[in-house]
């Protein structure tokens, strides 16, 4: 079985240190994927990190997870509360997912309660800040090692 996990992080998220610093934190998108790296690499596990702020390159990014990945870290940022497309691909590869989001998105704005992703995702962790996405992987380190 595969070793490596993908890291997806959806649109926007490129500019995390500098974007509503209140609601993301100051750490960069840089600093998440060493996070994850870190993380993963504690279980023997290596990384492959997307970022792109276009639906389809996401899509593509995901289905090439099916060739060599064991599971999938996603914050799928604004795509989470719009896109049946994202759902797709994600139920489509059919590997455990692990949906993350930074703010805590049901203390906010009523458009950011619902998700296409939770229902198809293994765990969903939110409101946890950047430090969510290190949950993310040892819980599905965890999950792997079942
Ligand atoms: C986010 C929450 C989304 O509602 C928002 O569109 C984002 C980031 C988060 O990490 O808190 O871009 O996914």
């Amino acid at each position: 079985m595969s070793r490596r996990l993908l890291l997806v992080n959806g649109p926007n998220l490129n500019l995390l240190g500098t974007r509503e610093p209140e609601i993301y934190g100051a750490d960069t998108l840089a600093d998440v994927e060493a996070l994850v790296e870190r993380t993963a690499a504690a279980f023997g596990l290596e990384v492959r990190a997307v970022q792109s702020n276009h639906e389809g390159s996401l899509i593509d990014a995901i289905h090439a997870a099916r060739e060599d990945c064991a599971a999938i870290v996603i914050n799928p940022a604004a795509f989470t509360h719009t896109s049946v497309a994202l759902r797709d691909a994600l139920s489509g590869v059919g590997l455990p997912i692990a949906e993350v989001h930074i703010s805590n998105v049901h203390a906010r704005e009523e458009f950011r309660h619902r998700s296409f992703v939770s229902d198809i995702a293994s765990c969903v962790i939110v409101g946890c800040g950047v430090q969510g996405y290190e949950f993310a992987v040892r819980r599905l380190a965890a999950l792997l090692s079942d």
